[in-house]
């Protein structure tokens, strides 16, 4: 059934979109487990209370993260170069003190902690997809496989002591008993400490309707006014927002505890922002609705006429994102012959759904299609440098972000 309550306030929601019946996002398949593929229902919900976006029905944990999770977070070249980054801004901070702790949430492969192990800091990854927190073991990043919440806080308090910061990327959205995380948060961190995290942002999805952002995953669809709500409640407070030009527009937020910290002027600059862009307004989510119908619709007509004309079509980038356009806009292996992505897992299995074949890069190096549908459309710098030679060959790329059109080699 519909939830009718907020997750973070209690209050009473307002439904604004269904998808229908959806496959778990990363739930690619291997040909004897195509029989029972598991559906739910995805719909999405608004607070009109504390302003939370918020998924309708809840995926269990276990079903997406698991010792087959598809998701390693070091396929991407950028994404490494980008946590890099992140992993340094946090180390400057924690030079000065003495033998400090980092914690991560969501560690995944240790893309991000592998820089605090390379610098002898101590650190823990709680990540509980087994596969991918075995890599992280592999390369000397300390990591247990549990679910991050107030109890494993708890005993992460008792054996390594207080954290001097807490990071999460991509994960604080992904967890929906995010009261117990954020409780255990609090307890876990110094006076002084911070959390700092990253997810994709609320006022990027309505801007450039972007609404593959929205799958199973992905629970939370935050902005720093819901947050800072959701903060609030456990005398936590928003100390800085950046933007950040990863995933298609995400937002990093540094909490701290009430009072500790000086916030700056950019949280309210922010939060005046985001009720410019009218995102505590229901009436924004029924024009995003109005926008996503649409675009589904421009979508299917390009792909149905590549089709009609004897096209070559194939997806590039078996993104978690791609399962819901796939199946949301009824696309299917009569419109793309397979998807071409470079993580091993995904490699010779279907995609979850549609079924569509997920195939090696080097099958699209072979034989180039001629039009390429873009699901990585958030790597899309990184893609286009790297493919010249496909478009310069005649090849374009079709993106439905911010809106359906074509990329040729005058544009990219
Ligand atoms: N931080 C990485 C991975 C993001 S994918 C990056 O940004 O690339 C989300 C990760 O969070 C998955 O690896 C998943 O297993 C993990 N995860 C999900 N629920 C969690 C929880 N309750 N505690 C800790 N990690 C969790
Ligand atoms: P993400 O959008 O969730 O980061 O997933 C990106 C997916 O796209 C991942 O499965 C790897 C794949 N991919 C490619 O196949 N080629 C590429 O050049 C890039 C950047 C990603
Ligand atoms: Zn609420």
């Amino acid at each position: 059934m519909l939830r009718s309550s907020c997750l973070i306030c209690a209050s009473s929601v307002e439904p604004f979109i269904s998808f229908g019946k959806m496959p778990i996002a990363n739930g690619f398949l291997t040909a004897a487990q195509l029989a029972d593929e598991y559906f739910y229902e995805l719909d999405v919900v608004f607070c009109p209370t504390c302003g939370m976006v918020q998924l309708g029905h809840l995926v269990e944990p276990e079903k997406m993260f698991h010792e087959n999770y598809a998701f390693f977070s070091s396929t991407s070249t950028r994404m490494a170069k980008h946590f890099e980054q992140f992993a340094d801004s946090v180390a400057a901070v924690l030079s000065p003190r003495s033998d400090p702790l980092v914690v991560e949430i969501g560690s995944n492969d240790g893309i991000m902690l592998r820089h605090f192990a390379e610098r002898g800091t101590r650190h823990l990854g709680v990540e509980p997809s087994k596969n991918v927190a075995e890599i992280a073991s592999s390369r000397g990043v300390r990591t247990i496989s549990r679910f991050f919440d107030e109890d494993l806080a708890r005993e992460i308090l008792e054996q390594h002591g207080p954290a001097d910061a807490v990071l999460g990327a991509n994960v604080m959205c992904h967890i929906a008993n995010i009261h117990s995380v954020v409780a255990g948060v609090k307890r876990l961190l110094k006076p002084e400490g911070v959390l700092v995290f990253e997810d994709p942002y609320l006022g990027d999805i309505v801007e450039l309707t972007s609404y593959d952002q929205i799958y199973d995953e992905h629970v939370f669809y935050f902005s720093v006014r819901s947050l800072s709500a959701l903060f609030a409640m456990h005398d936590l407070e928003i100390v800085d927002v950046q933007r950040q030009p990863v995933h298609g527009g995400s937002m990093r937020y540094v909490v701290g505890h009430e009072g500790a910290r000086v916030a700056s002027a950019r949280v309210v600059r922010q939060t005046a922002k985001e009720a410019e862009l009218g995102l505590g307004e229901a009436r924004t989510f029924v024009d995003l609705r109005e926008r996503i119908e649409r675009s589904r619709g421009m979508l299917r007509q390009a792909l149905d006429s590549l089709r009609a004309g004897g096209n070559r079509v194939v997806g590039y980038g078996a993104t978690s994102k791609s399962t819901t356009v796939i199946n949301y806009c009824g696309i299917t292996a009569e419109h793309l012959e397979f998807i071409s992505d470079t993580t091993p897992i995904k490699q010779g299995k279907r995609s979850p759904g549609a079924h569509i074949p997920v195939r090696p890069y080097a099958e699209f190096q072979r034989q180039y299609p001629d039009y390429a549908l873009l699901f990585a459309w958030n790597h899309s710098q990184e893609i286009l440098a790297k493919e010249g030679d496909f478009m310069r060959q005649g090849g374009r790329f079709l993106v439905y972000v911010p809106e359906v059109h074509l990329v040729d080699s005058d544009q990219a």
